[in-house]
């Protein structure tokens, strides 16, 4: 158990033994402080139970003071208007430390209650190369995956790739009109970026070119095989090149099942959503509108036109029999429920979704489903001018060239900085530092700020980026390199005692504390910079307790602060998607 978890629970006994009677699976609140000089952790829950005694909150919190069983492992003082205030002991900190040591989980506690997780995230739309603004939603939904399933949920990851649309009317157009066969051979997304970029110029320069693109998808749509052939081969093609991207960043998926995977069952939903009740005719169209069981203000089938409230149906049929992108994400929500057993789904999209996802929460709750639905919305990514990141040419940066940036910007800090190594341990580091700063700039930042993506600071050694904990792994490593032999950790005295000592075995033990809440709103920005206050409390630690100079017990102490320091940078940081090398 964590120390704040048994801190609860002696919380808990002592309320108790007030002759309170609690709720069932009633967990009083005690948190980490904020400030030190007030103890390790501390409880408001005399504030709370005032009403149900009718006393003053100091009174009460005088009380459970002394009623409370707490050991060795703390001491409470009161503060304030009864705030408790824990100060743990040096024997619970050499207690706990010895204790995570032999832990492979690190202190960190598997959920009470597993659940069933779908991970919906990336999906790009085919046929165009990922870019810049694909990073977020790739990075974010593939650390919560991983954090999630370290919990010990069940998470089952799916790539909702965007392969059927308007677009394709255009590329199969330009396929048919403008393709270049060994382009697409040597750079298959370039090539298929290029003709779609080329037939939307023509589409709204003539409009005779805008009509064959229509005719091409209506043929699609009715199964031309031809057109359909086209189609699979884009799709073919495309998946390959988002798998370069996927590998570059680690990322993988349990699923692929793209939007077209879903369009054989899109005719008898949108039936059974008419014969339900859930959806009617209107201008043609197949709609679903509110259900007004809510104000109009928080309904996201109403807006204000004009100073009145109107109603804003989803269409999930268009008037010329034409499903969409709304009608699939009902589908996927079926799927999900029927063939997974989903309990939740996390949706990993861009903000400016906000309102599509509403509807569709609320149209398949309206239809009994009882799965946890969440949009995890981000921001943009920013240029240094503070507007959304472009190329010169004013396009979207390619998420590739992103990397490659990236890649180049650390080979040129490694090459000034490690002159110990090879050329190729070089290349290998710049791999590791420049794809971990991509994904550390992503994930230190609260998911719904916008950031600006600047290299230079993204890749610095210094501030809050990934080289600096990458860097302080490899220090933590490097002790260990300089003894003769290897360290025993099986059945090690420790015993911590100063205060830098204590600082770090603070800070240890709080992983298993803060991992967890990363659930709680699905920020693993909570992780990350948890990551960075360890490194530097490591540094602090390390510049006041010599380790190898020191003897004894207190050698043997350091060297496991170190150690466990090592192991809780490498398993975070791979909680984020992020390597460690072994030198830098
Ligand atoms: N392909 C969509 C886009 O690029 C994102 C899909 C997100 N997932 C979903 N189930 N709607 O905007």
């Amino acid at each position: 158990m964590t120390i704040q978890g048994e801190l609860r629970e002696r919380v808990k006994q002592a309320i108790l033994g007030l002759g309170v009677e609690l709720p069932e699976g009633f967990c009083p609140e005690v948190s980490i402080s904020a400030d030190l000089r007030f103890g390790d952790y501390q409880s408001n829950v005399a504030m709370l139970l005032k009403k149900h005694l009718g006393k003053n909150p100091r009174e009460i919190a005088t009380d459970l003071v002394a009623g409370l069983e707490l050991g060795a492992l703390a001491t409470a003082d009161i503060a304030g208007p009864g705030f408790i205030n824990f100060r743990v002991s040096n024997e619970a900190w050499t207690e706990k430390v010895g204790r995570l040591i032999q832990d492979d989980r690190l202190g960190v506690p598997v959920a009470d209650v597993e659940h069933k997780i779908v991970l919906d995230f990336s999906a790009p739309n085919v046929a165009k190369p990922m870019h810049v603004g694909h990073i977020r939603s790739t990075i974010i939904g593939d650390s919560l995956s991983r954090i999630a399933s370290f919990l010990g949920h069940d998470v089952v990851t799916d790539n909702h790739i965007g392969d059927w649309g308007t677009q394709f009317g255009m590329i199969i157009y330009g396929w048919k009109h403008l393709l270049d066969e060994v382009a697409l051979a040597e750079r298959p997304l370039q090539e298929l970026l290029r003709i779609y970029r080329e037939v939307n110029g023509m589409c709204s320069a003539d409009e005779s070119v805008k009509e064959s693109c229509k005719g091409e998808l209506v043929k699609l749509q009715g199964g031309d095989a031809e057109n359909a052939a086209i189609w699979e081969k884009c799709v073919e093609v495309s998946k390959v090149g988002l798998n370069v991207i996927y590998d570059r960043l680690d990322v993988g998926f349990d699923h692929w099942h793209g939007e077209s995977f879903y369009n054989a069952r899109l005719g008898s939903l949108v039936e059974s959503l008419v014969a339900e009740g859930h959806a009617r005719e209107s201008g043609g169209a197949i709609c679903v509108f509110s259900d007004h069981k809510v104000e109009p203000k928080q309904d996201p089938f109403m807006e204000k036109r004009d100073d009145e409230w109107s109603d804003l149906p989803m269409i999930v049929r268009k008037a010329d029999g034409a499903f969409n992108y709304a009608t699939t994400d009902v589908a996927t929500v079926d799927y999900r429920m029927e063939e997974w057993g989903a309990e939740k789904i996390w949706y990993v999209v861009d903000a400016r979704q906000a309102l599509h996802f509403r509807q569709l929460f609320d149209i398949v709750r309206r239809r009994g489903c009882s799965a946890e639905l969440e949009h995890v919305t981000f921001g943009t990514i920013l240029g240094k001018d503070g507007k959304p990141l472009k190329t010169r040419d004013g396009d979207l940066p390619q998420l590739g060239d992103v990397l490659d940036d990236a890649i180049a910007a650390s080979r040129a800090v490694i090459e000034s900085k490690s002159d110990h190594l090879s050329d190729g341990e070089k290349d290998e580091l710049a791999v590791t530092i420049g794809i971990g700063s991509v994904k550390f700039t992503e994930l230190s930042h609260n998911r719904n700020s916008d950031y600006v993506f600047d290299l230079d600071k993204m890749v610095a050694l210094q501030g809050d980026t990934a080289p600096y904990l990458q860097n302080s792994f490899v220090r933590c490593k490097a002790i260990f390199r300089k003894l003769d032999e290897e360290v025993d950790f099986g059945g090690v005295r420790v015993q911590v005692l100063e205060e830098k000592e204590v600082s770090l075995s603070r800070m240890l033990a709080r992983y298993g504390e803060i991992l967890p809440h990363v659930l709680d709103d699905l920020r693993p920005n909570i992780l990350a910079n948890y990551l960075l206050e360890l490194a530097r409390t490591f540094h602090s630690f390390y510049e006041a307790c010599p380790v190898l100079k020191s003897e004894g017990d207190t050698r043997m102490t350091r060297l496991v602060l170190c150690e466990l320091t090592s192991r809780v940078l490498e398993h975070g940081l791979s909680l984020l998607g992020i390597r460690t090398p072994e030198r830098m």
